[in-house]
């Protein structure tokens, strides 16, 4: 079978995902959410994704994309290409990898993502790192769950699922 290639992402009404090497929206929800859709499964980032993450996160295999040879750290693999990563993955025969960023790393992996999970919070931040557009000639909206801000998370949001449309 097909290994499904997930991006998953958080990103402002204006595209921002992170400034200086962070997040910039504090979302227990959202947490909470990408916590039970990855759990188990197999995690693509990129070396600054990575290091700006305190330790790999626990109950996933993290794959660490570096253009450095000599790039090691504790509890990750990695690997110097995307492209790498995903036959390693088709390799092993795993049904699904998440894509988790950041910039950079979507910017190569919209073209060859069967599908996105994308929480859109509905407001605008300033920020040094975007995610890039999702073109509606490409990719269709295949379910949406708006939630309201409350006591926790402090703005409205939505879990968006896109899937590339057929050619
Ligand atoms: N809101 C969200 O959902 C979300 C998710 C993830 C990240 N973020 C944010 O995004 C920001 C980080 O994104 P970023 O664009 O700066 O960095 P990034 O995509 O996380 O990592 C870039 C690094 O990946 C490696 N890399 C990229 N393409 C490669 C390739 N083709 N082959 C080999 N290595 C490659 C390089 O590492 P080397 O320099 O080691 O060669 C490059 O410097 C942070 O602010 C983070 O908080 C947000």
């Amino acid at each position: 079978m097909k290994m499904e290639k997930i991006i998953m992402a958080a990103k402002a009404k204006n595209n921002v995902i992170g400034k200086d090497n962070k997040l910039v929206w504090h979302l227990p929800a959202d947490l909470k959410f990408f916590k039970q859709t990855t759990k188990g499964h197999t995690l693509i980032m990129g070396r600054k994704t990575f290091e700006s993450l305190a330790n790999p996160l626990p109950h996933r295999d993290s794959w660490v994309i570096s253009r450095n040879e000599n790039y090691h750290a504790e509890g990750i693999t990695t690997f110097h290409s995307l492209e790498s990563a995903i036959e390693a993955g088709e390799q092993k025969g795993l049904d699904t990898v998440f894509i988790l960023g950041g910039g950079e790393i979507y910017r190569q992996s919209m073209e060859l993502a069967d599908k996105l999970i994308i929480t859109e919070v509905h407001e605008s931040f300033e920020g040094d790192t975007v995610f890039p557009k999702i073109d509606s000639e490409i990719w269709q909206e295949a379910s949406r769950k708006e939630h309201q801000a409350d006591e926790r998370n402090k703005y409205d949001f939505a879990f968006v699922t896109y899937i590339r449309k057929k050619n």
